[in-house]
């Protein structure tokens, strides 16, 4: 034990980004797990706690979101579930692929989605939505 926390206090001295990078990613992976809860749609997955591991979520080596596949979710029909903007696509900053094709969802497009820099497939077909 005393040998692990000399360790651990060696690498801070050492590698102070490392253990920046580690914390700042970690937020970002907590904002995403919030963002998922949030939205409702996974609500049969809470009892699973990486949210990594949620039906239609891929995420990359660092735990980062980069992939949502809605349309393996049975979202059920209520009004306040089918809302585009109960996913706050800000909170995804590694997202590549966006798959929310034939959800039935309503709502306006959410201006955040240009900013997300690394998003390369975009399906929001069959759908009613605006913007
Ligand atoms: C989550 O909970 C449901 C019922 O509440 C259960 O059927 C399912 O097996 C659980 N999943 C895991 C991974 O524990
Ligand atoms: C959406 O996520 C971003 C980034 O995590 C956060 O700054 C913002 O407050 C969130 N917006 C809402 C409405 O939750
Ligand atoms: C965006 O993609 C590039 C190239 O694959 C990668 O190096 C970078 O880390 C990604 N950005 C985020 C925020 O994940």
């Amino acid at each position: 034990m005393g040998k692990c926390v000399f360790s651990l206090l060696i690498m801070m001295l050492l590698c102070p980004s490392l253990i920046a990078t580690m914390v700042a990613s970690s937020s970002i992976n907590e904002k995403e797990r919030q963002a998922l809860i949030h939205s409702g749609w996974w609500a049969n997955y809470r009892n699973i706690s990486d949210h990594c591991h949620w039906n239609g979520i891929s995420c990359n080596e660092r735990g980062s979101v980069t992939a949502i596949d809605g349309t393996v979710l049975k979202i059920p029909p209520s009004k306040e579930l089918r809302r585009i903007q109960n996913l706050n696509f800000t909170a995804f900053p590694s997202l590549v692929k966006l798959n929310l094709y034939g959800m039935d969802l309503t709502g306006t497009i959410p201006q955040q989605i240009t900013t997300l820099t690394n998003l390369t497939v975009l399906d929001l077909s069959i759908n009613h939505l605006h913007g």
